[in-house]
């Protein structure tokens, strides 16, 4: 069977992340979920004082960028990778709201971008892959054999984020979190460095009233219209 390239965008907190590691289990394939990358960049430029307050001390960052080493390894107990932050496994810390309210404006620097789509179009490069983010189908992968993206209204992503981080234990506030999902929408759709955008030949997915089973059909469907089989 033909081993394709499959890149699923869409607006934070949609369930790309869960959506697209289940369909690479599923499918046999890599999953490789590049927000991690840039929020593992966020971590390092939190932990070594580069962001305070909300500002980025970019060129401090663009110096220290050849200090980071961002690696994933397959987790067998949650059958997912872990992301790694040189050789430390930060797979828990990057999902935190600190770091989720600093990451959207590190991931829009340009040199931060350029970096990290050279090592997601290195990781893809023998296809069989599975990667979701916000630029996937129009800059990581313009040539993938399938593009998904995905929306849901901003209440149904707030409330999933929401019950994600209760599950944890996380103490988290509603608004906080609807905030946050806004402010990134924003940022990531008007920032000037590859924003997020459906590209042309993306196949669109509303998924506000899909059950994790109905989704997971759907994407199995389209991925056999692309390869003939599974
Ligand atoms: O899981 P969630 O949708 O909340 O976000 P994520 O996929 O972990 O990505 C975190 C942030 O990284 C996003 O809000 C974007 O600002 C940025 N990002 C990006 O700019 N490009 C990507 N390919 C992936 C993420």
């Amino acid at each position: 069977m033909k081993r394709i390239t499959i890149a699923i965008d869409g607006y934070s907190s949609c369930g790309k992340s869960t959506m697209a590691k289940d369909l690479a289990k599923e499918i046999g394939y890599v999953y490789v979920d590049s927000g991690a990358m840039y929020r593992a960049v966020t971590l390092f430029a939190m932990r070594e004082g580069l962001i305070r307050d909300g500002k980025i001390d970019e060129e401090a960052l663009r110096k220290r960028l050849g200090d980071i080493n961002i690696s994933f390894k397959f987790n067998p107990t949650t059958q997912r990778p872990d992301t790694y932050l040189n050789g430390e496994l930060v797979e828990e810390e990057i999902r935190s709201l600190p770091i989720s309210s600093n990451v959207s404006p590190v991931a829009a620097l340009p040199f931060v971008r350029k970096a990290m789509v050279e090592q997601q179009k290195k990781l893809g490069r023998e296809g069989g892959i599975v990667m979701d983010g916000r630029d996937i189908g129009t800059t990581v992968f313009p040539n993938a054999e399938l593009k998904i993206f995905v929306t849901a209204s901003d209440e149904v992503r707030a409330q999933r984020r929401f019950d994600e981080l209760k599950a944890k234990g996380d103490s988290c506030d509603f608004g906080e979190i609807l905030r946050n999902v806004r402010e990134r929408d924003y940022i990531d759709t008007h920032r000037e460095a590859s924003p997020l955008r459906k590209a042309a030949d993306a196949v669109e997915l509303d998924n506000s009233e899909m059950s994790i089973a109905e989704q997971k059909e759907w994407l199995l469907s389209q991925v056999k219209m692309r390869t003939g089989s599974l």
